[in-house]
């Protein structure tokens, strides 16, 4: 048996953020296929019995494989720049806490299949869409829309499968893996200050804040940046950093909101060149899928002022909003959760802001999470944290929840 803490140095050094600090993991790439690869190997060095299925999930089978599986896991994709455990701390967390079920001899009394999943690409960093391996096992996304999506180098999302071997055409929904499903259990490292201040290593997931993405794309007029006068120019950049510089007071007037701006793009991204066009990417959440909306459409709004005050004549700073995904407000399953307050009696409940596969599969099966602390309280960064003692006892209360499921 190895344990978490182990199994977490195991890849500590693998997909580091060449950049800075922090890890760079996208969906599909070959740091993800090197953690896949070291995930089956644990897998298999433990008699599990893995397939990697149309959509690129790995399942691991800790029984043999059945109806009504009781599944735990998450996944290995990072944001740029992201931490150890956001995603990892689950996986090796399921890995150790199947250790612990054979263990202790509950796993041979199972009365239920386990099987530990391996979602890809639940960042959503390198085609855009969240928690895509999920959308595409459950149909939140049919394979038109994702099989033409593009990463920053223009690589399809059908070309970059086909280069790890999954053939585009069979991908989508996948009634029959998912109806296999009986319930699933994420473990994921807390992203927030949520349990900072208590004694407790671990709290039961209660909802999801409904959070989506829009690209938010600013078109002018390309030109030079020696000989345009100032007043003789459509510039992209001007419109969209004055709509970036307007979203915090936006958002406040919306209690509980979140709004973001993680990421723009510049065209062509030249110093001494007027761009042509600036792509920003918008990340807004909150527990009320309409107040998602309302703040949307204020911002949406305040960008189109900004757009139509950057211009010159008739050289027009234009304005394209395209929602990239949405997640609504998410209720982790009432029964399964009541299951886990009554055998974690100690652990708070919490809500989280972060999005999660449990979520895309709670709209399908009864689902649950349980977030281990986090003493930093800071996620999708190289800050993250987890103390070994929290991450031990998460597989514990991990193991436990578990044979809960599978009755022993
Ligand atoms: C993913 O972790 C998200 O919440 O965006
Ligand atoms: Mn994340
Ligand atoms: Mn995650
Ligand atoms: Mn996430």
């Amino acid at each position: 048996m190895t344990d978490v803490v182990s199994l977490l140095a195991q890849i500590k050094d693998t997909g580091r953020d060449p950049r800075g600090s922090g890890y760079l993991r996208p969906g599909f790439s070959r740091v993800e296929r090197d953690l896949r690869a070291w995930f089956v190997a644990e897998a298999e060095a433990r008699g599990l019995d893995v397939e990697v299925d149309h959509n690129g999930i790995t399942w691991a089978w800790a029984t043999p494989p059945g109806e009504n599986a009781v599944v735990t896991g998450s996944h290995l994709d990072s944001v740029p720049g992201g931490g150890e455990f956001d995603g990892p701390l689950g996986v090796a967390s399921a890995l150790a806490a199947v250790d612990e079920l054979t263990e202790s001899g509950r796993l041979a009394r199972a009365g239920r299949p386990l099987a530990i999943a391996v979602f890809p690409e639940e960042e959503g960093s390198r085609f855009g869409l969240s928690c895509l391996g999920s959308r595409l096992l459950t149909g939140a996304v049919g394979p038109k829309r994702a099989l033409a999506m593009t990463d920053d180098r223009g690589d399809t999302f059908a070309e970059v499968l086909t280069r790890h071997g999954l053939d585009p055409e069979r991908v989508g929904r996948d009634d029959e893996r998912l109806s296999r499903i009986g319930s699933f259990l994420e473990l994921h490292v807390e992203q927030g200050v949520g349990l900072i201040n208590t004694d407790q290593p671990v709290a039961v997931g209660s909802s999801i804040l409904g959070h989506g993405r829009w690209h938010v794309r600013f078109e002018g007029q390309g030109n030079h940046a020696g000989t345009t006068p100032m007043a003789r120019r459509a510039d992209p950049v001007v419109a969209a950093a004055r709509t970036i510089g307007d979203i915090p007071t936006i958002v406040s007037r919306f209690d509980g909101a979140v709004a973001t701006v993680g990421r723009t793009r510049v065209h062509p991204g030249g110093t001494n060149v007027i761009a042509s066009a600036m792509d920003v990417w918008l990340d807004i959440r909150h527990p009320d899928d309409e107040v998602v909306q309302e703040v949307l459409e204020e911002i949406a709004a305040r960008a189109r002022d900004r757009a139509s005050g950057a211009g010159y004549r008739n050289q027009e700073v234009t304005l394209t909003v395209d929602q990239e995904s949405y997640s609504p407000t998410t209720h982790f399953h009432a029964d399964f959760t009541r299951r886990l307050s009554a055998l974690l009696p100690e652990a708070p409940a919490q809500s989280t802001g972060a999005g999660h596969d449990a979520a895309i599969l709670a709209a399908h099966v009864p689902s649950a999470m349980l977030f281990v602390r986090n003493p930093t309280g800071v996620s999708h960064a190289a800050e993250e944290a987890c103390e070994d003692d929290d991450a031990r006892a998460g597989v514990r209360r991990l193991a436990d929840a578990l044979a809960m499921e599978l009755g022993v």
